[in-house]
């Protein structure tokens, strides 16, 4: 049940961030952060699950490091799957430019703790 509901709220935010795609603009960290708000909150701190990490006002070069791990695969913990699904295609391509990852790392360090 659980794992379903958490397939269904991967799914949505990887279809937001779809349609952000060709906007391109990376300009708006809130907006991109939409994507990540279904599982780590829109505050950075209420997660949906109480094992997701709270994220808000971490370090700017810790939050990148970690979304790309997660990406490459490097990061590869119990739960990191989850949140790669939302980042790279099946494929293995991924949803965010550098760019707009940058953006969103900025974004997230600035959230309050
Ligand atoms: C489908 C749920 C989900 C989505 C969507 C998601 N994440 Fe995550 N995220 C997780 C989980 C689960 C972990 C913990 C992974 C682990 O156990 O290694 C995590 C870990 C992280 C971490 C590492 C935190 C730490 O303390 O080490 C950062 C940073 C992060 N996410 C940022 C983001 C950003 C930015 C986005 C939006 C682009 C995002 N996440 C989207 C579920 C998600």
């Amino acid at each position: 049940m659980l794992n379903r509901r958490i397939a269904v709220i991967a799914l949505s935010a990887a279809m937001a961030v779809t349609a952000l795609a060709g906007t391109a603009s990376a300009a708006d960290g809130k907006k991109l952060y939409m994507t990540c708000a279904a599982c780590h909150g829109k505050d950075g701190k209420t997660p949906l699950m109480p094992a997701y990490p709270k994220i808000a006002g971490q370090n700017k070069e810790y939050v990148l490091q970690q979304i790309k791990d997660i990406m490459s695969g490097a990061r590869a913990n119990g739960q990191s799957v989850a949140m790669k699904g939302v980042l790279v295609t099946p494929d293995g391509k991924p949803r965010f430019s550098d760019e707009e990852l940058n953006v969103l790392a900025e974004y997230v360090s600035k959230l309050a703790p």
